[in-house]
């Protein structure tokens, strides 16, 4: 199995580096094929000007676009790391989104709505917040991501979204803390084995 992981967070000292770590881990444990998208090492241009709009629309895909669908084409399983900001997506995955899920790629645009195009793909999300869990629920966090990631991007895509797991509180949390909340990516990777 090839797993695609893109992780967009812009220091490698960070939890959500330690997850990546964690998650690479248990999927190279099971033997999954891992490759990492690193979408600030990258320096992932997240921004869909007008020449690039043309792409979400028609199908002329630029060259370092079509690299990035390429990993997604090879990939069963796409996961997703990345920590809550603004109550959304770090805006360069918000921007990977837009440019890589082009139309003609990752969906048909038709009068009755998206057809997706990526119905043989699976995807786990790892999201991270400040908010302790009660502030994030009376925010609506979990509906609002639900209805923006889950469904309203990747669902349309065709791709069934396996768990949204969310870490709470990371920047208040102490080690052990945070060591338990790490523990709790293996059961994740391991619903992989039950499920195949
Ligand atoms: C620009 C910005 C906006 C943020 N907005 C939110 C937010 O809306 N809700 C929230 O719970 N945390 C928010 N945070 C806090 C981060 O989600 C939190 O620090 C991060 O998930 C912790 O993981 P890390 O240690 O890997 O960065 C924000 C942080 C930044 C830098």
């Amino acid at each position: 199995m090839n797993t695609l992981i893109v992780i967009a967070h812009p220091n490698p000292s960070s939890f959500n580096y330690s997850l990546l770590d964690r998650v690479t881990h248990y999927l190279e444990e099971l033997n999954y094929n891992v490759c990492v998208r690193d979408l600030y090492k990258l320096k992932f241009n997240p921004v869909l000007m007008k020449d690039n709009y043309q792409t979400f629309s028609q199908s002329e895909v630029e060259q370092e676009i079509l690299e990035e669908q390429k990993f997604i084409i090879d990939a069963d399983l796409l996961v997703y790391i990345f920590p809550t900001w603004w109550s959304g997506l770090p805006a360069i995955l918000k921007g990977y989104f837009d440019r890589v899920f082009t139309n003609g790629f990752a969906f048909n645009m038709t009068k009755d709505g998206l057809n997706g195009l990526l119905n043989d793909k699976r995807a786990i999300i790892f999201q991270t917040t400040g908010q302790p869990e009660k502030i994030a629920k009376q925010l609506q966090l979990v509906k609002s991501m639900g209805n923006s990631i889950d469904l309203g991007i990747l669902a349309r895509c065709g791709i069934e979204v396996i768990i949204h797991k969310y870490f709470y509180s990371v920047p208040f949390i102490d080690h052990e803390e945070r060591r338990k909340m790490l523990l709790e990516v293996e059961p994740i990777i391991n619903l992989l084995q039950k499920e195949s």
